[in-house]
Formats: structure tokens, sequence, C-alpha cells
């Protein structure tokens, strides 16, 4: 069982073994997190997405973090869903990302991963039931890693992250 932390701050100044970007199908960078993960890991980050994507909503895909300072050894593109209004299948493919993404930093053998909130900004998914979802996923998910840091960008979200991490003990 991972132990799970929320924070504040920016997910690229993160000291963890694998990072989480909430990317888009094409895996070759955008705004939000996205772009912010990609302007810290450089160029050769969209090369690399570009040659192992398209990724599928709910999966995750990993590629070396590139120009990001150690201990980042790799970049966790996940795709989230896009809101639309929640009676589509949005929840099942939110909770998909964060399994995804565990069982990917498995295969890497990382023990330590920061994922944002994905799927909370662009995508629309509310922020509450996102934390909910991210949490009770990370909890019921086998993993071999050790620490899971939640990163939230804003203190709205991070109050979200940390009464769903609260609530479930
Ligand atoms: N560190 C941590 N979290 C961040 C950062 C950062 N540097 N920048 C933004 N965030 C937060 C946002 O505040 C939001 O809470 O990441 C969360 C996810 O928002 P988005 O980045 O908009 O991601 P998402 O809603 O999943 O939309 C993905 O947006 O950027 C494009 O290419 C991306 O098409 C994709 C879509």
């Amino acid at each position: 069982m991972a132990v799970i932390e929320t924070v504040l701050g920016d997910i690229t100044r993160e000291d963890v073994d694998a990072i989480v970007t909430a990317a888009n199908e094409s895996l070759l960078g955008g705004g939000g997190v996205d772009g912010a993960v990609h302007r810290a890991a450089g160029p050769r980050l969209a090369q690399a997405g570009g040659a192992i994507g398209p990724c599928e909503p709910g999966d995750a895909m990993a590629t070396p973090a590139f120009d990001l300072d150690p201990p980042v050894r790799h970049i966790i593109h996940a795709v989230g869903p896009v809101w639309e209004g929640g009676d589509h299948g949005e929840a099942d493919v939110l909770a998909s990302c964060y399994r995804r993404s565990l069982q990917v930093a498995d295969e890497l053998g990382a023990r330590s991963v920061a994922f944002p909130a994905i799927a909370t900004g662009v995508y629309g998914f509310p922020a509450d039931q996102a934390a909910r979802i991210a949490v009770a996923t990370i909890r019921s998910t086998p993993t071999n890693v050790q620490r899971v840091r939640l990163v939230a960008f804003n203190e709205d979200t991070r109050k979200h992250l940390q009464a769903a991490v609260t609530a479930t003990g």
C-alpha cells in the first residue's frame, strides 16, 4: 500500500522517480500541466511521445524524463476523460488513468510517483469527484510504488485531495 501525500506546487519540481502528466491522445504536448512538463523536459519529450502515441483515454504510456533533473527518470503520460456531465463513463476512465499509471510505474521499477489532478483543468472534471476517484483507485490498486504525491496547482484542488485522503484513512 503506497503512502499518499498531498502537496501544493509545481509537479515539475517534484523529487520522485516518475511524474505523471495529464496528456492528450497525441502525446505531443499541450497546455496546462502537460505544457509545463514539456517545457521542463525539453523538445525530446514531444519527439518521444509522438513516436509511441496515440494513447487512448484511460491509458498511460512512459517516456524518459529527458531534461528534467534527477531523481526524475520517467514521465508517465496519462490521458484523462473529457467531462461530459458524468454519464459517459468519465469516472471509470479517470480511475483507469491512475490504475494504469501505477502499473506502468511498476513496470519501470519506480517507487515514488507524483500525479497532477488529471482531467480537472481543460477537460473539466469536477475536482472534488476527481480527488475521490484518484485516492480510491490508488488505495485499491496493488503496486510496488511506496510513495504517491498528489500535486495540486491551486489551494482548492489541494483541499479536495486532502479531504479525499483523510476520508479514506
Ligand atoms: N503542476 C501541477 N499541476 C498543474 C500544473 C503544474 N505545473 N499546471 C497545471 N496543473 C494542474 C491544473 O491546475 C489542473 O488542476 O493540472 C490539473 C490538470 O489540468 P490540465 O493540465 O488542464 O489537464 P486536463 O484537464 O487533464 O486536460 C488535458 O489539456 O493541456 C492540455 O494537452 C493537454 O489536451 C490535454 C488537456
